[in-house]
């Protein structure tokens, strides 16, 4: 039987039903981890889920509610122990103008994208040091690293994932909890398609702006993020991992 790079990890992946998140639960799964899917999105979480077997079970969680992440994590140790890896993956998006941005979608935005990294990560830091320790996968974005026009919102949010993951590694290193930031450029999943108004969009012209010649793919991120996950990476903690396809060199 050959080794899998996540063997013995248990990990509670949120926004985990579909783009980045089931990229990284199905290679999470292939490489020997037992994975929590976490998400609102109930049909394709669970449909994920029989798919992946025995490995794999699926949780409803709304990131933005704390008693949620209550629940998450019991039937996470219920099932498998208690999670050594948390992919803080669930994202939205909201696009406008600055002037035209309402408090509501500004508030949207950061409850799920800021405050729900926040509850996962605290939710997570007990659990994981009865374990032993563990690794925390932050997924922010190339606007957590520079400023996007008409992403006002999503670009806080994702400056902010990038601080709190640096308080984080610097506060639980000594528990042997690493804690990283990822930076993904402009990846094809339904995200961006629903950000269209559920149009399939041409992504041809990103391809010209990054060095790579290409958008990226989900399975192009989720790579990272088991390199992150796994103990390949056991030096890296409170550091940015950027995945753009050189879009920002
Ligand atoms: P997606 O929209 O395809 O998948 C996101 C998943 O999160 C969905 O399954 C959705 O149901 C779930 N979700 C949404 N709100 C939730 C909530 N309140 N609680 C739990 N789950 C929730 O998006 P994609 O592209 O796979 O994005 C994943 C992450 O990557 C997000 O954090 C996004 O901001 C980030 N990202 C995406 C980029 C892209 O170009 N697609 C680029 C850079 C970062």
């Amino acid at each position: 039987m050959t080794m899998g790079r996540l063997d013995g990890k248990v990990a509670l992946i949120t926004g985990g039903a579909r783009g980045q998140g089931e990229a990284a639960a199905r290679l999470f799964v292939a490489e020997g981890a037992r994975v929590v899917i976490a998400d609102i999105n109930d049909l394709d979480g669970k449909k994920l889920a029989a798919d992946l077997g025995e490995s794999a079970v699926y949780q409803h969680l709304d990131v933005s509610d704390e008693a949620g992440w209550d629940a998450a994590i019991e039937r996470t140790v219920s099932e498998f122990g208690p999670p050594t890896v948390l992919v803080n993956n669930a994202g939205i998006l909201h696009f406008s103008e600055l002037g035209k941005t309402t408090l509501a979608d500004y508030e949207r935005v950061i409850r799920v994208n800021q405050i729900g990294a926040f509850l996962g990560m605290r939710s997570v830091v007990e659990p994981m040091t009865g374990a032993g320790g563990g690794s925390i996968v932050n997924v922010s974005s190339v606007e957590g690293l520079a400023g996007m026009p008409f992403l006002v919102a999503y670009t806080a949010s994702k400056f902010a994932i990038r601080g709190m993951t640096k308080v984080a590694a610097l506060e639980l290193g000594a528990k042997n909890i690493r804690v990283n930031s990822v930076h993904p450029g402009a990846i094809d999943t339904p995200m961006v398609a629903a950000a269209a108004g559920g149009q399939k969009v041409d992504m041809s012209w990103v391809g010209k702006k990054v060095a790579l010649g290409r958008v990226g793919q989900p399975e192009d991120i989720a790579k990272l993020v088991l390199f992150l996950a796994s103990d390949e990476s056991s030096y890296s903690t409170g550091a940015e991992f950027v995945a753009d396809g050189g879009a920002t060199a």
